[in-house]
């Protein structure tokens, strides 16, 4: 029989996302204070949180993207990263901010990891909007961490199924069920 998704329930609604984005951005701004940021986002799932964020940021601060995929199905990655876009801009010196929707097995986090740190940035960081904890394969160290969250199939605020729900302005659990 065929599926639909459902968005289940909202896991994280607008305002406490706007409330812990705008914390983000202030704590960034007091650990690099007299500093410069580089914000990379990893496409596409980042785009919203990192759009919310960098206007939180007080300092002077640039942003660069990058494109990785996961082999595997929506759902699930397989530990395999193919690069699909490198950043425009040189890294080397920088205070690199890596910006993630979520880590889940952590992967991909260090795969990108591996590529950006032999281009010797001044510092390199990490800050997700989501973490699964549960779901952690291999260790990745997570400097700012927005909220962790139970091991469920997640939407909304840059994330998608099927490159859909990217739009709406909270986080949502999806369900599969019968149609
Ligand atoms: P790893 O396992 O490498 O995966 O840490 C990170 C990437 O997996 C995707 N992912 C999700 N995407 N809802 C999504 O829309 C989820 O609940 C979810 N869990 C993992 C996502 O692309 C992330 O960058
Ligand atoms: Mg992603």
């Amino acid at each position: 029989m065929a599926k639909k998704e459902i968005i289940e329930r909202i896991l994280i609604p607008e305002k406490e996302l706007m409330k812990r984005v705008e914390e983000l951005g202030e704590e960034i701004s007091r650990d690099f204070e007299g500093q410069e940021v580089l914000l990379v986002g990893l496409l596409k799932g980042s785009v919203i949180f990192l759009a919310d964020l960098a206007r939180k940021v007080t300092i002077p601060c640039m942003l660069d993207f990058m494109s990785v995929t996961s082999y595997g199905n929506d759902i699930e990655s397989s530990g395999e990263v193919r690069f699909l876009k490198d950043l425009d801009s040189d890294i080397n010196g920088k205070n690199v901010i890596i910006v993630e929707d979520i880590i889940d097995t952590g992967l991909t986090l260090r795969e990108v990891l591996k590529v950006l740190k032999a281009r010797n940035p001044k510092t390199l960081k990490v800050c997700t909007l989501l973490n699964k904890v549960d779901r952690r394969l291999v260790d990745v160290n997570v400097d700012y961490n927005g909220f962790n969250i139970p091991d469920a199939f997640v939407v909304g605020y840059g994330l998608d199924y099927a490159q859909k729900y990217r739009n709406l302005n909270y986080i949502g659990i999806l369900k599969l069920v019968e149609d």
